[in-house]
């Protein structure tokens, strides 16, 4: 018996390395009145090692372990030998099964493969990147990355939001009036240590095949040094990073202008920026709204939706973030609010997306202003930073 349950193993080991593996399924236990029916087993992709899933069916629960291909191999040896009389396993070539009688009398048999497609897992399904570490140079100068490919520690959520920023962004475009242009103009305002500039940049130029030109803008001239030297040893030739401000960065020609998490007020600075130089798309993640909140003077119904400083904050958020919403409308953008991550992988996850209204109605513009001033009122805002930048305070 022991000799087929060997040559079972090696086919399974085999499978595995030829990537022709489907699953595994161990199951008619040996006593009709176990508590454990079957196991079916799978492989998954942990932080880019290949593990074996056992999903362990109980006859009141399931619990899945995982296991390196050594343990699960003496894990299938010692339910064959214990307690199970049957196993498939099940690859795109063929099913192979090992039958184990009441005797202990061992026999393989190869039949035609029920499954001819890999089933793909959700561990699998998250291998689908935007942003590929194989030998991603930037994002190993940048600290996201090892050599060998894997993420450093600590920068899982950094890895998981610059994936998710570079899908937000490319699900964007293609909705846009930009999606059948060849060549690109992008600047991200405030870009930072460059994370999410870097990967726009490769993924529009490297795997979308555009000309892209993108410029990070930046205040720190220690961050726009590093940038441009990764920018340079990477060949990245159409990406370059400018130091000075969001305020006097001059903009023409731009198709689509990014701010994520600029600080406050630079986020309407770039709102600002993108408007008035007439880009197609405007992207921003805001943080740390300051400047509304400070203005807060409510004297009606709502007076104790600010009583609390951590609901006041949240309004703060929200008004300051609907009326740059409404500003767009009113500048004829079509706008979106909307959670781009999980608040488990950072708070900061609110996106205002602006995209050129190709109808251009400007009678409509009124109704925007007039709704911004209401709520202002309510809320007993003076003004709101962008309404400045358009001389519209009064
Ligand atoms: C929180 S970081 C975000 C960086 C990057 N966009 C990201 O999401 O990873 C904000 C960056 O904006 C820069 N910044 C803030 N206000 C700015 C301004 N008015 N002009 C230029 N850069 C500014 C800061 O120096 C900082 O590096």
């Amino acid at each position: 018996m022991q000799n087929s349950i060997d040559k079972f193993i090696e086919s399974i080991k085999l499978s595995i390395a030829s990537k022709k593996i489907v699953k595994i399924l161990v199951n008619t236990p040996k006593n009709k009145n176990n508590d454990l029916k079957k196991v079916v087993i799978r492989i998954v992709d942990i932080k880019n090692e290949n593990k074996l899933s056992f999903l362990y069916n109980h006859q009141t629960k399931d619990i899945t372990k995982n296991y390196n291909l050594e343990d699960a191999c003496l894990q299938i040896n010692s339910l064959l030998n214990t307690e199970f009389q049957n196993a498939i396993l099940y690859t795109i070539e063929n099913d192979i099964r090992l039958q184990i009688s009441k005797k202990n009398k061992a026999t393989i048999t190869t039949n035609k493969p029920t499954f001819t497609k890999q089933i793909e897992t959700e561990h699998n399904k998250q291998k689908k990147r935007f942003v590929s570490l194989e030998n991603n140079k930037y994002l190993q100068s940048l600290g996201v990355a090892t050599k060998n490919g894997d993420i450093v520690q600590n920068m899982q959520d950094k890895y998981k939001q610059i994936n998710k920023y570079v899908e937000t962004i490319d699900g964007i475009i293609k909705a846009s009036n930009l999606k059948n242009k060849k060549s690109l103009s992008i600047v991200d305002m405030g870009s930072g240590k460059g994370y999410l500039t870097f990967a726009v940049y490769d993924y529009l130029v490297n795997t979308l095949k555009i000309d892209a030109k993108v410029t990070g803008v930046e205040q720190r001239p220690d961050l726009v040094e590093l940038c441009n030297k990764i920018a340079k040893e990477n060949k990245f030739n159409g990406l370059n990073f400018s130091n000075g401000s969001i305020e006097s960065y001059k903009t023409d020609n731009v198709d689509i202008l990014i701010a994520l998490h600029a600080c406050d007020t630079a986020t309407d600075d770039a709102i600002y920026k993108g408007i008035s130089s007439n880009a197609e798309i405007i992207i921003t993640a805001p943080c740390c709204h300051k400047q509304i909140r400070n203005q807060f003077n409510v004297e009606n119904e709502l007076k104790d939706v600010v009583k609390f400083g951590i609901l006041e904050e949240r309004q703060a958020e929200i008004v300051t973030d609907t009326i740059r919403s409404l500003m767009l409308e009113a500048y004829q953008y079509k706008t979106q609010v909307f959670e781009f991550i999980a608040d488990a992988h950072t708070h900061k996850n609110v996106m205002i997306v602006g995209s050129k209204n190709s109808e251009n109605n400007t009678s409509e513009s009124e109704k925007y202003f007039e709704k911004i001033k209401n709520l202002k009122s309510v809320f007993g805002i003076k003004y709101h930073y962008l309404e400045k930048l358009f001389n519209r305070e009064k």
